[in-house]
């Protein structure tokens, strides 16, 4: 959403129906600079009648009362002063299941399924139990599906925010994987100073908005989202070198680092990557569009490694 289109509230008729309502929010929307307003109008109408899809198509004719109306306004208000829908409703989907989210919280993103995939890939190859390490986990979306889709892996997830925590252990629950998986609140991998674990995996989707583009985002995220979630320091690689130096010794032998890459910095990323020393195989995974959007290797002989058996989790948080 990128005009500053006027906030006022766009009032529901009386006896106006659904299907004439949701048209005119859908224009109200559009007009502040709503890139999906029709989608927009649907999932807030949807929120306030605690309605599903099929419901908005089968009963178009149906009137709001006068709670219901005013609900409504509000959520239209809000979204077109650029408040994600996300944010509004209080949740979003990701690899299929449906994830809380606060303000707190990164709101996940479809190309995030994309470094989801290539772990749960790697593993299916991997004996078990496994141990996977994700930094920065923001609502869970990535610890949280991994967790769904490899039964036998023990995930570990960290995050410096503890409000970020609090979702993403609610998320955990709401999944029925909490117990696999153990919470982590720090600095990367402060948290983990002193243990001595290794890792089949590390994965992470961290921050990498350049700072002097943080001003430049579009008002839905630079606004609303977590700066937290998105500064990745002067050219956006702050993250990437400090996970590439200390999360490769980390991992065990032949276990895979993968990390989602921002727009322009899959090279500078791999580059990283080779030039550590410690990890083969460095490939570039693309999304549907073709972009490049991870960035994967796998740990050379792992002198240095921190063996097996390792202790169990100590350290838990959030
Ligand atoms: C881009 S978001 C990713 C969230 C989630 N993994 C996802 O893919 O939707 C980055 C996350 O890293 C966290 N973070 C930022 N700085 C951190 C740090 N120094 N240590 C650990 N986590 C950090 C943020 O709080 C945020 O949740």
């Amino acid at each position: 959403m990128g005009g500053a289109g006027p906030a006022t509230a766009v009032p529901v008729r009386d006896a106006e129906i659904v299907a004439d309502i949701i048209r005119r929010a859908a224009a109200a929307l559009a007009e502040a600079g709503c890139d999906t307003p029709r989608l927009d109008a649907e999932l807030l109408l949807m929120e306030t009648l605690g309605w599903s899809r099929e419901e908005l198509y089968t009963r178009p004719e149906t009137t709001l009362d006068a709670s219901e109306a005013e609900r409504f306004e509000a959520l239209v208000a809000r979204r077109r002063r650029g408040e994600p829908v996300a944010y509004l409703i209080g949740r979003r989907e990701f690899w299929s299941l449906d994830f809380s989210v606060t303000p707190a919280v990164l709101i996940p993103r479809p190309e995030t399924e994309h470094l989801v995939e290539a772990v749960v890939d790697f593993l299916a190859s991997r004996p078990e139990p496994q141990r996977i390490l994700d930094l920065g986990t923001g609502s869970g979306a990535i610890a949280v599906s991994v967790a769904r889709e490899c039964a036998g892996a023990e995930v570990w997830a960290t995050d410096v925010s503890a409000p970020a925590l609090a979702v993403a252990r609610e998320n955990a629950r709401r999944h029925g994987v909490d117990r696999r998986i153990d919470w982590f609140q720090g600095d990367l991998f402060a948290p983990l100073r002193g243990l001595p674990v290794s890792f089949d995996a590390l994965v992470s989707n961290p921050p990498y908005i350049p700072s002097r583009e943080m001003a430049r985002l579009p008002r839905d995220v630079g606004a609303w989202e977590p700066v937290l979630a998105l500064d990745g320091g002067t050219d956006g690689m702050d993250f990437y070198r400090r996970i590439v130096r200390d999360g490769t010794p980390r991992l065990r032998e032949g276990g895979l680092l993968a990390l989602e890459v921002g727009d322009g910095l899959a090279g500078l990323v791999s580059e990283l990557f080779r030039a550590h020393g410690g990890l083969r195989r460095v490939r570039v995974l693309r999304d549907y569009a073709g972009l490049p959007r991870v960035v994967a290797g796998e740990r050379t002989q792992a002198s240095g490694t921190v063996s097996r058996p390792d202790p169990a989790p100590g350290v838990v948080s959030g």
